[in-house]
């Protein structure tokens, strides 16, 4: 996989290899990117747009079975290349798409969100959801290349900058003190600081992935924040205004941290100092679901086994540890005093 901006992309154009050319997007990028990207790459054949409803809803089955038919109906074969232009939501459905589609054709991932850009559409993973089960159905498939450009951050409301920020804090929590103190000084609205943080945080997970792509080890660690993140996702996805991918992993690492101090042996002082840290830039982050049905959702998580739910945790900032198994008594109880903490920090 490549890595690298338009250039990039134009190089890769240039050299022909592709018999037809697709490019998904939803109707957010279609508005905001897609003009841009046809203005600035020149394409040897006039692409294809397929277009899908913005929101995670569009990562189902039935949105991707629409998909395939239209990719058979306008002529796609084994060369043809996919470009996925969007958030998380297109690069997962896209890589999806793509890996499957006769097979498995080329993709070109270009992530324009800053969630995208860090975690969503590197290192392979692709996915749609199943019901409410986030990326429940998937492949490991890598693109041809990710294309990053400072630019599309521009189009972005704060709220989803924030959303992504949390992954790249994430990164500096399992693996980067540095970065995570970059993170913890930057200024989430402003642009110019927040990209900078992003070549760090590629790098922790460009290092990961590259000693276990397939997720056996190592790249668990990915995961911090995600076992109580995606269930918190998952059970507001269907709100009027279901919050955001990093909204709900900022509180699943706040969560983990808390859970660090019984289950990894995390500082209780330096589990309150990240917690506070977190908590500056999320505090509106305040989730009001059932604990059981939080816990039900996080059984059904394809990370646990055997009915066990295993969470990431700390032993120290920069030092996770995987498979830790919680039980629900003690994640009940996480949550109360997290909520008690907060209130007083
Ligand atoms: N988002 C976590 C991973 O790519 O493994």
């Amino acid at each position: 996989m490549q890595l690298g901006d338009l250039q990039l992309l134009q190089s890769l154009l240039a050299e022909n290899r592709w018999s037809s050319v697709f490019i998904l997007t939803d109707e957010n990028t279609n508005k905001h990117c897609l003009t841009s990207l046809m203005m600035c790459i020149d394409f040897p054949v006039n692409p294809e747009i397929l277009e899908v409803e913005p929101g995670e809803n569009s990562k189902s089955i039935e949105i991707c079975h629409q998909l395939w038919w239209a990719l058979n109906d306008l002529g796609a074969d084994r060369n043809s290349l996919l470009i996925n232009l969007g958030g998380g939501m297109i690069t997962d459905l896209g890589g999806f798409l793509a890996s499957t589609f006769q097979r498995g054709i080329d993709f070109i991932q270009i992530p324009t969100t800053l969630l995208a850009m860090t975690d969503a559409a590197i290192g392979g993973k692709t996915g749609i959801n199943l019901g409410n089960l986030k990326n429940q159905i998937g492949t490991f498939q890598n693109p041809v290349a990710v294309i990053l450009d400072q630019a599309w951050l521009e189009t972005l409301p704060s709220r989803e900058i924030r959303s992504g920020f949390a992954e790249v804090v994430k990164h500096g929590i399992i693996a980067d003190n540095s970065l995570l103190k970059a993170c913890f000084e930057t200024d989430v609205s402003n642009q110019e600081e927040v990209f900078q943080l992003l070549e760090p945080s590629l790098k922790v997970k460009a290092d990961i992935i590259a000693i276990d792509p397939f997720e056996k080890k190592e790249r668990k660690f990915l995961n911090f924040g995600h076992t109580g993140g995606h269930a918190l996702e998952s059970l507001t996805l269907n709100d009027e205004d279901p919050l955001l991918h990093g909204e709900c992993v900022a509180w699943g690492m706040m969560i983990a941290t808390l859970l660090s101090i019984d289950g990894g042996g995390l500082e209780a002082e330096a589990a309150k100092e990240l917690i506070r840290s977190i908590d500056s830039y999320y505090p509106d982050i305040q989730p009001e679901v059932e604990i059981e049905k939080m816990w039900e959702v996080m059984l059904r998580d394809k990370k646990n086994r055997n009915g066990k739910v295993n969470f990431v945790l700390l032993s120290k900032v920069s030092k996770p540890i995987a498979n830790v198994e919680i039980s629900m008594e003690h994640f009940a109880k996480a949550c109360d005093d997290l909520r008690v903490m907060r209130e007083e920090l």
